[in-house]
């Protein structure tokens, strides 16, 4: 899309808007220009140029000087992809040419077949395909005239779609223009797939759950929901990606010789490249012969789990388009093409029993014990079901047939159950009345989904579950107390609160099987030097409510010691980064507790920092105003340990190489960002040690 020549020339542009003090009406094109160039780098090729700050600067520069010169937007501004009001409904649309579905095949077997098939159909002796993944999303169709989207549409019954271009506006890796005139195109109907990644399906998840809905099973589900929300903002922030992958439909401008310029399926995906969308360019393979393709879909099918969406397959297209023509459909699906399913992400099994699990905030979760099953490589016996409202949703019974995947999110989930094959055997899943741990009666909050036992200071399993949270690898990070050891520790009376870990029976610990001189040694060291951990990871690791580690930072960063919460009102907290009213209320409730209080005292006698480090460490805001990026492979630091230092000392991490950064911390085979690094002479490359020394370490 961007040559190296252009690239130089829109990141000298950037700059010098960056720097400058006013952006005037005559840039706005040059303006538009650049932010359409970094949202390419950032949404298609995943390779940002400036940091996410440095964007929104130029961005609001952009909102600025239209709303001074409201004449001068334009519907293809990267400021109009944003959609204030709500849909009413997505009004029917017919596809210009249906969209039809592609013939699968599960083995080599069935490919050698397919190739015989279209060889023998199209009388040629040997057949070049085009071979890429199968994105296993929500299929869209878009429309392009003289050179704008018009049109998004939902596959729908694949002759009538949904009209949804409100929603596929947000999708930042759908560009709103593209030159298809320079290709000599003045209409053209192309279709693809919107995908959420894996990353954000997890955290999309995760965020369900915290909010008391239920996990969706896959990330296919994730990405056909979000295109139909009414609320197109509520789409911009699901961070959807589309991947563009087939022309179904063009109209040339007058006098244009269409043969010429796309012969083949592979030169299609070139054109979308170049025009800036993201197609299979870069995973496509053409190959000459079925061997070929079986084998590429082999080692495609090993890497799947390293790619950062999910794929179902591959789809194999005969290259030619001439003989794809040649070729046709039946009613159902194209003869020139066909997909390749992977090994099922999906099994069935039978559902033995329900058990009641007590999370540490006092969350009961049943668990669906299963016959296990292989899922992907993996056994899976045990999948939660989150609650109540979910096991009616999916009509569980004990001894049901039910259907299992683990996709996207490794986290298996029941995707249905079978009804239509209960022998009356079945019987009715029971939630229990009390809490399954310590006999308490279990309640639920209005409008909540989950049952909680309120008894959190004497119910043993929420005193395990925080015991246990409160050593995890993101919060003290106690190595050698993990789940089992910790429940160990509690049946033996060794341990039964958090304060408990600083004053374990070392001395009895040694005797018990399974440990030793060593293991005690280690456990102690490393039950020492959680001490001085950072106070954003205790705050991360008491557990409150909501609070995940973004909000622990965030939270860590306000006070100069933890326990000045208890001063905040509701207000002021909500005036912290990422805390609205039901975060606000939880770290409220929890800093008014005298239980908790007591907590943090007896944690601070014992050596724990409550106070935020600037004030005790000798290097106090070492690197205070400093933007850092970090680069290559370190050697001494983890990369995430090396960020928090920066943090921690008063600095900030930025995500690319731009002027705003001060130091690039070069590991191990750095790579393009040192390059791009050595061009801006005001960043300072240093070294990991250097580094170290600057922190004082
Ligand atoms: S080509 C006429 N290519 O799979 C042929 N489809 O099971 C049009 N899909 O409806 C389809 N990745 O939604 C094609 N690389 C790819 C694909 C792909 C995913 C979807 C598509 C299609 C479904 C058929």
């Amino acid at each position: 899309m961007y040559n190296n020549e252009q690239t130089k020339q829109l990141q000298q542009h950037t700059l010098s808007f960056l720097k400058s003090s006013g952006i005037e009406a005559h840039d706005i094109h040059s303006l538009r220009n650049v932010l359409r160039f970094h949202e390419y780098r950032y949404y298609v090729m995943n390779d940002p140029l400036i940091a996410d700050a440095e964007y929104d600067q130029l961005y609001k520069a952009l909102e600025k000087l239209e709303q001074e010169n409201p004449g001068l937007i334009t519907s293809d501004s990267p400021t109009q992809r944003v959609s204030k009001g709500l849909i009413r409904d997505f009004p029917k649309v017919q596809h210009l040419v249906p969209m039809l579905s592609l013939d699968n095949s599960y083995n080599a077997a069935d490919l050698i077949d397919f190739d015989r098939k279209a060889r023998e159909l199209s009388g040629l002796k040997e057949i070049a395909y085009c071979v890429e993944p199968k994105f296993d999303g929500a299929g869209i169709s878009l429309i392009y005239e003289n050179d704008l989207l018009v049109r998004g549409a939902t596959r729908g019954d694949g002759v009538t779609g949904d009209d949804i271009t409100t929603n596929i506006r947000q999708i930042r890796s759908v560009p709103l223009s593209a030159a298809f005139s320079s290709f000599g195109i003045q209409q053209i109907e192309i279709r693809g797939e919107v995908l959420m990644n894996k990353d954000h399906f997890k955290a999309y998840n995760d965020r369900l759950e915290e909010e008391g809905a239920n996990r969706l099973a896959n990330p296919r589900n994730a990405a056909a929901g979000s295109l139909r929300i009414k609320d197109p903002r509520e789409v911009g922030r699901r961070n959807l990606e589309a991947f563009l992958y087939h022309i179904s439909d063009v109209t040339f401008l007058p006098h244009y010789n269409a043969s010429e310029t796309l012969k083949t399926h592979s030169d299609a995906l070139q054109m979308l490249w170049e025009l800036g969308f993201r197609s299979p360019e870069k995973e496509k393979s053409v190959l000459n012969d079925i061997a070929s393709v079986i084998e590429y879909c082999e080692t495609f099918e090993k890497q799947r789990d390293e790619l950062p969406y999910e794929i179902d397959g591959m789809v194999i297209k005969v290259n030619e388009l001439q003989i794809q023509e040649q070729l046709g459909m039946t009613t159902h699906h194209p003869r020139w093409a066909i997909a390749y399913k992977f090994k099922a992400r999906q099994g069935t099994s039978r559902l033995r029993a329900v058990e009641f699990q007590v999370g540490r905030t006092g969350a009961v979760t049943p668990v669906a014990k299963i016959e296990p099953v292989q899922i992907g490589g993996v056994t899976v016996g045990s999948i939660s079901l989150h609650n109540e409202e979910y096991i009616r949703e999916k009509n569980l019974m004990l001894g049901d047939t039910v259907l299992i995947e683990r996709s996207g999110d490794v986290i298996p989930q029941v995707v249905k159950s079978f009804p239509e094959l209960r022998d009356g055997k079945e019987t009715a899943i029971h939630y229990p009345t009390r809490c399954p741990a310590c006999g308490y009666p279990l309640e639920k909050p209005e409008g909540e989904a989950v049952w909680r036992c309120n008894n959190s200071h004497n119910c043993p399993a929420q005193i395990i579950e925080r015991i246990i949270h409160f050593n995890s690898k993101d919060a003290m990070d106690i190595r050698g107390l993990g789940d089992a050891i910790v429940k160990k520790f509690y049946e033996l009376h060794y341990l039964h609160d958090i304060p408990g870990i600083y004053r374990l029976p070392f001395d009895k610990i040694e005797k018990l099987e399974g440990f030793g001189k060593k293991s005690v040694h280690n456990l102690q060291t490393a039950v020492e030097a959680s001490k001085k951990q950072p106070l954003y990871r205790l705050i991360y690791g008491l557990g409150i409510r909501y609070i995940g580690e973004t909000t622990a930072k965030a939270l860590a960063r306000k006070v100069d010691h933890l326990l000045d919460y208890t001063q905040f009102s509701m207000e002021a907290l909500q005036q912290i980064e990422d805390v609205g009213p039901k975060v606000a209320a939880s770290v409220y409730a929890f800093f008014h507790n005298e239980q908790n209080i007591g907590l943090l005292e007896e944690l601070e006698k014992i050596g724990l920092q409550l106070s935020n480090g600037k004030k005790v460490s000798a290097s106090e805001g070492a690197l205070e105003g400093q933007t850092f990026l970090f680069t290559g492979t370190l050697h001494q630091l983890k990369r995430s340990e090396a960020e928090s230092m920066v943090e921690e000392n008063g600095g900030t991490v930025l995500s690319g190489v731009s002027s705003k950064l001060n130091y690039l911390v070069v590991g191990e085979d750095a790579g393009s960002k040192l390059e791009k690094a050595k061009k801006i002479t005001t960043i300072k490359i240093i070294s990991e040690g250097e580094f170290l020394s600057l922190v004082g370490k």
